[in-house]
């Protein structure tokens, strides 16, 4: 399997964004470009897909379901449940939303579906749930899939202070499971970094001994707008 499994320090710490870039950079070189997330979770707490994409100053797109947001960055026409095989109404970590909807996340489910869509293109670019220890089902966390698929990972986190620990952490789980690191992807990356901002670049890129990128805020609207992020992605 050829691609990458975007991970984060958490949630809310910009995997959709950075996953996104990157199916968009590849997409933007001609590769087709399948995307997966293990579980989606609080489709409730999004407005209703016709409602509006903007107004009143606000961009809406942030705001869709990020199966739907991967699908347009990577140009491709995969149905939602191919993208993400469980999608839950609360937001809640996938193992309690799956155990509120009576059912039970299935392992060998995600593995056959990101392997197969990973079989009907040239790269696949995943996105995890929350960070790497959240659980998918029992003890089988979000980085026991991104062992079982064997993709390098690249870690999203935020540009301000508690990064370092955070990230730091997210490295060290990472390795300790044998997980290949690409890069971390700090983001949205301001115009004017702060003193604080860019020493904890330079600190994580030291102390984690790891590639250090970064994302300026986007016009989540339009991809054909983004930078490119690297996506030299290995080949088994
Ligand atoms: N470079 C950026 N440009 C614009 N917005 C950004 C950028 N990076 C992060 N954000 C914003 O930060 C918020 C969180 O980003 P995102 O949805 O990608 O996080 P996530 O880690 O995928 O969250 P979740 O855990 O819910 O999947 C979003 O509102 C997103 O639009
Ligand atoms: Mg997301």
């Amino acid at each position: 399997m050829r691609g990458v499994f975007v991970t984060g320090t958490g949630t809310e710490v910009g995997k959709t964004v950075v996953a996104a870039a990157i199916a968009r950079t590849l997409a933007a070189d001609g590769e087709s470009v399948a995307v997966f997330k293990p579980a989606v979770t609080g489709l409730n707490d999004l407005p209703p897909a016709d409602g509006p994409k903007k107004g009143a100053g606000v961009d809406f797109s942030a705001h869709r379901p990020d199966h739907e947001i991967l699908r347009t960055a990577a140009g491709s026409n995969q149905p939602d449940e191919e993208i993400a095989p469980y999608r839950y109404g609360p937001p809640a970590s996938p193992h309690l939303a799956a155990a509120m909807a009576d059912e039970e996340i299935d392992p060998r489910r995600l593995l056959a579906g990101a392997r197969a869509a990973a079989a009907r293109a040239d790269a696949i670019v995943c996105e995890g749930v929350g960070g790497l220890l959240v659980p998918l089902v029992g003890d089988y966390l979000v980085r026991d899939l991104t062992a079982d698929l064997g993709l390098p990972i690249v870690v999203a986190a935020s540009p301000g202070l508690g990064t370092i620990n955070h990230t730091l952490l997210t490295l060290e789980a990472a390795r300790g499971a044998g997980l290949a690191v690409e890069y971390v992807v700090l983001t949205p990356w301001p115009a004017a970094p702060t003193a604080i901002e860019k020493s904890n670049r330079e600190t994580i890129a030291a102390l984690g001994k790891v590639r250090v990128e970064t994302l300026p805020p986007l016009d989540l609207a339009d991809p054909r707008s983004w930078p490119r992020l690297p996506a030299s992605l290995r080949r088994d």
